[in-house]
């Protein structure tokens, strides 16, 4: 038996003045952007903001359906758009708030798993790094790429 260990290192930040310029710019819209969520069956808002390569942030919020699965994560939705309007501009960071009973999370918001996996799919189409920001409102926490927050991972390199 052979004991393998994948670590993690997250990194914390008491305030968005900790981070920088770019970083502060994309938390920001990501927090602007969670009110335009439509999560009428969870009433859990979610915003997304990623920045691309180019500059350009586009911005995403969860959409439900009343067929509960048919609805979408604010990452997938702002990663896709992205990726439809940029097919070739590589995604750099990518910022997640979420709202809930009035107020925004305390905590940060680690994303789902889907999500994880469009992220990592992202980070491997363009071989660059996203950083990714989970922003709350006491603290924001952030992992220097999608792989970390999703070790041994599936990837198209099965598929070959
Ligand atoms: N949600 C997101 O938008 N992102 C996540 O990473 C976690 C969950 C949404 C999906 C659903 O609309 C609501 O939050 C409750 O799960």
């Amino acid at each position: 038996m052979k004991k393998i260990e994948i670590n993690t290192t997250i990194y914390e930040y008491d305030s968005l003045d900790e981070l920088s310029p770019d970083e502060q710019m994309l938390s920001k819209k990501a927090i602007e952007v969670v009110q335009n969520a439509y999560s009428p069956y969870s009433n859990f808002k979610v915003g997304a903001a990623v920045l691309l390569e180019n500059g350009e942030i586009i911005v995403g919020t969860n959409q439900e359906n009343a067929a509960y699965p048919s609805g979408l994560c604010a990452e997938r939705v702002a990663l896709f758009y992205a990726n439809s309007k940029y097919p070739d501009v590589p995604v750099v960071a990518l910022a997640v708030t979420a709202y809930t009973k009035k107020h925004y999370l305390e905590t940060t918001t680690p994303p789902c798993g889907a999500c994880r996996q469009v992220m990592l799919e992202t980070e491997n189409r363009f071989n660059k790094d996203m950083k990714i920001l989970m922003v709350g409102q006491k603290k924001v926490s952030m992992v220097p790429n999608a792989k970390a927050l999703l070790p041994l991972n599936f990837d198209g390199n099965f598929l070959k």
